[in-house]
């Protein structure tokens, strides 16, 4: 096996007794460097399959396949050594059955060693999240703005503007809390609809975009690092990864032109006369 889930972990049942607690603090990761960097100031890093549009340039997530999670997933846990790994099933690997989603989530998690899978669910993948659950695997939810469901939807909009979309995202986080999720991330949705999902499911809730009444936060780490020209609304920037890069690759790239890069000090020299 690649990776070998490493003793010290947090783990998924720690996870879940934070609701009420402490506040479950959550990066996405998707290389084994960012991971390395994120793993000790985080309880959870989850390899979303935001990697599609955040490293690949995809324009949606739904062209993000199982290969490339499990690829990402192996890079992410060996990184890391503290925070619970937790893997997407993308788009296409856990909708057709139960059974296919079970296959899907044993792959990932025997070919990366992490903990647990996420599935991006409304009401119809209930049972199937409570078919891999009784197989011992540990699922995370996602309710609100299901980026997976970006051509139904029509772009990815934020849920709960209607009675009826309340409703309907209520009872989402509610099934998948009663099918066994040990924790749901609640993405894009008004804070008093995340306040009264947070309230009516015994699993703890991760917000993205969904205030701070929920019982964690979770953010696309290249976005808080400041990667992109666009920073959605709910995002705060702790950083301008951008403005470094940028510095840094025009600064290298005239040191080159002018041919003061390698210096002296970058250069080999074994004997004098070299
Ligand atoms: O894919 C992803 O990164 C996610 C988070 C934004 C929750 O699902």
């Amino acid at each position: 096996m690649p990776n070998q889930q490493r003793p010290g972990r947090i783990t998924v049942p720690a996870i879940r007794a934070m609701k009420g607690r402490a506040k479950i603090v959550s990066l996405t990761a998707y290389t084994a460097p960012v991971a390395a960097l994120l793993d000790p100031h985080v309880d959870v890093l989850l390899v979303g399959d935001s990697v599609g549009m955040v490293v690949h340039g995809l324009p949606t997530p739904t062209a993000v396949t199982l290969e490339m999670m499990i690829l990402h997933g192996q890079a992410v846990v060996r990184g890391s050594s503290r925070a619970l790994v937790v893997i997407d099933l993308p788009f296409g690997s856990f909708e057709a059955s139960p059974e296919q989603a079970f296959t899907s989530s044993v792959r990932v998690m025997q070919e990366t060693g992490c903990q647990a899978v996420k599935i991006e669910a409304g009401e119809a993948l209930a049972p199937t999240i409570a078919f891999l659950v009784q197989r011992g695997v540990p699922v995370m939810g996602h309710v609100g703005l299901r980026p997976q469901a970006v051509h139904i939807d029509g772009g990815f909009k934020a849920k709960g503007r209607t009675a009826d979309e309340r409703t309907r995202v209520l009872a989402e986080a509610r099934a998948a809390d009663e099918a066994g999720c040990f924790a749901i991330v609640v993405e894009g949705v008004a804070e008093s609809l995340a306040a009264e999902i947070t309230a009516s499911v015994a699993a703890p809730t991760i917000g993205i975009g969904a205030s701070s009444v929920c019982d964690g936060q979770i953010l696309v780490s290249d976005d808080m690092l400041g990667m992109f020209e666009r920073t959605p609304k709910f995002v705060r920037r702790y950083a301008d990864i951008r403005s470094s890069v940028t510095a840094a690759a025009a600064q290298y790239a005239a040191d080159v032109r002018a041919a003061s890069f390698p210096g002296e000090a970058e250069v080999y020299r074994f004997k004098p006369q070299d």
